[in-house]
């Protein structure tokens, strides 16, 4: 495992119960590289009194919340691929780090399955084409428009494109299972981007000719597959809402005088 992701994921860990106000307030630089990370990265191992007491913004410590607050700003949905192929083990590193997330009851409901099989690659394209065909036959309003805009339609190469399709799956009767899977998503998101790859959270309008075409048994929902590949794209980002229009304090529409 490439030290960045050992960084990372133990820079997840820690955010989840670091993230407050006082952090959003904290300087946030973008001028941060994995490389650096990567070169002078933590050795901290907390004991629990420590991880109990919280830990202090140090230098160290800021650099590592500056590092995930880049991959996240940098990180951008992916729908065209090269054909350079992805080394299966970033992957792997990917979902190890996922399956830390926290879950309803610790239910763990989640599955993945790395497809790198041209066939199955085809199969799982032309079921979820069939499934886009009946929706974009009927999709209507603002969302048909927000679709059409982007060019979007029922076509989706990148499912054959992508040297590496990541399949992920929730079970349906436990608790809390559809955000438990997602709060895994946007870990494997962040190691994704983290090894210089891209993505797209794909949501199939119609997820049953996967089921079937994976021989997926009852109980288990597709959540989503993430093409995986390198980038052969040039876009900007999709821009974001301002912090002062999402974050409120104590009280709705309420805004924190936070530094942009
Ligand atoms: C839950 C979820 C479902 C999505 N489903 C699709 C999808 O089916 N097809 C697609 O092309 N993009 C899909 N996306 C990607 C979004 O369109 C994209 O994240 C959004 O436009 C913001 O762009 P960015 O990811 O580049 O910041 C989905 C994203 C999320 C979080």
């Amino acid at each position: 495992m490439g030290g960045g992701v050992k960084k990372l994921i133990a820079c997840l860990h820690r955010l989840s119960r670091r993230v407050t106000v006082s952090l959003l307030a904290a300087e946030i630089r973008t001028d941060v590289r994995s490389e650096d990370i990567m070169r002078k990265g933590t050795k901290r191992q907390y004991s629990h009194e420590e991880y109990n007491e919280g830990t202090q913004m140090d230098e160290e410590g800021q650099r590592v919340v500056d590092y995930v607050y880049t991959l996240a700003k940098r990180r951008k949905t992916v729908r065209q691929f090269t054909s350079r192929p992805v080394d299966e083990n970033e992957v792997i590193t990917a979902v190890k780090t996922a399956c830390q997330a926290p879950s309803g009851a610790n239910a763990q409901p989640w599955r993945f399955i790395v497809v790198t099989d041209a066939t199955r690659k085809r199969n799982i394209r032309k079921a979820c084409e069939d499934g886009e065909r009946a929706f974009y036959a009927t999709v209507k309003g603002e969302w048909r428009a927000w679709l059409l805009a982007r060019g979007f339609n029922w076509s989706k190469p990148f499912l054959e494109e992508a040297p590496l399709l990541l399949l992920v799956f929730s079970q349906e009767n436990a608790p809390y299972a559809i955000p438990s899977v997602w709060l895994a998503i946007g870990y494997l998101l962040l190691v994704i981007e983290e090894r210089g790859l891209g993505t797209v959270t794909y949501t199939p309008s119609s997820s049953q000719g996967v089921l079937d075409e994976m021989d997926i048994p009852e109980g288990w929902r597709l959540e989503v597959i993430l093409p995986i590949g390198f980038s052969a794209e040039q876009h900007a980002k999709e821009p974001r809402r301002s912090l002062d229009e999402v974050l409120y304090i104590n009280s709705w529409g309420h805004g924190l005088d936070v530094r942009k």
